[in-house]
């Protein structure tokens, strides 16, 4: 896949990669606050294009097809909302269901390549802070700062399964546990921008660091990197 240079690359740009449920969303948020820098949550899109997909009847395992509604989304982000069609579709896309789905579609690099121009439409001043699987590698490689943030499998389950009996959905533990491993299993090892860690990446380990440590851990590395 051939991917186009932004023109504006002095503007700074921190990658928070991982896999499912390791917290980058959360630690990127915070993050992106703090420095006052807008924020890329990469994993959104590809739900959005999984839960377009099955609106129109499009199987997730047709590349041109899913890719084809890739290419002709109607998305808006209005404050924390995300509109497809100016409907707000952020709480459909975060379910199990579409995470699976996300993982599906993104297996196919047209469906990737529709993307790119999207997630670059989000490199603007101040600063951004973006997470995903390939930010780093792909989206960002001219990045100052890259995070490889993870957790084992079994903490980022429980993590998992306590968000969403926090938010009163049906959780079972084993279930959840196979789901990640499947979309680990998944994202690294599919051919086109796998999930890796990009060899100039900080790797942040969290089974026992708390979210605030985290965060402090990705300014401090931030304030490194513009003093050097
Ligand atoms: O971060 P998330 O769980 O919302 O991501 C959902 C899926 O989307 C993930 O399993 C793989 C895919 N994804 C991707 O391939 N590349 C990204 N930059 C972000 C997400």
């Amino acid at each position: 896949m051939q991917v186009k240079t932004t023109p504006a690359q002095h503007i700074p740009v921190i990658t928070i990669d991982g896999p499912s449920a390791s917290g980058k969303g959360t630690v990127a948020q915070l993050v992106a606050d703090k420095l006052g820098f807008a924020y890329l949550d990469s994993g959104a899109l590809y739900r959005v294009v999984a839960f377009a997909a099955q609106q129109n009847n499009v199987a997730w395992d047709d590349a041109n097809a899913v890719a084809e509604c890739a290419k002709t989304l109607n998305i808006k982000f209005k404050n924390d909302q995300i509109l497809l069609n100016d409907h707000d579709i952020s709480n459909e896309i975060r379910t199990e269901l579409m995470g699976k789905g996300a993982s599906q579609v993104a297996v196919h690099a047209p469906v990737r390549a529709a993307l790119i121009d999207l997630q670059h439409s989000f490199h603007q001043a101040p600063g951004l802070v973006a997470d995903g699987r390939d930010m780093g590698t792909v989206i960002f490689p001219f990045a100052p700062l890259k995070i490889f943030l993870t957790a084992s499998t079994e903490i980022r389950a429980e993590r998992r399964y306590k968000q969403l009996l926090g938010k009163n959905q049906p959780a079972n533990y084993e279930n959840i546990l196979q789901d990640l491993q499947e979309r680990d299993a998944r994202d690294k090892g599919r051919a086109s921008a796998p999930l890796v860690m990009a060899e100039n990446a900080i790797l942040l380990e969290t089974d026992n660091l708390a979210i605030t440590d985290a965060v402090n851990t990705v300014l401090n590395a931030y304030k490194n990197v513009k003093t050097c």
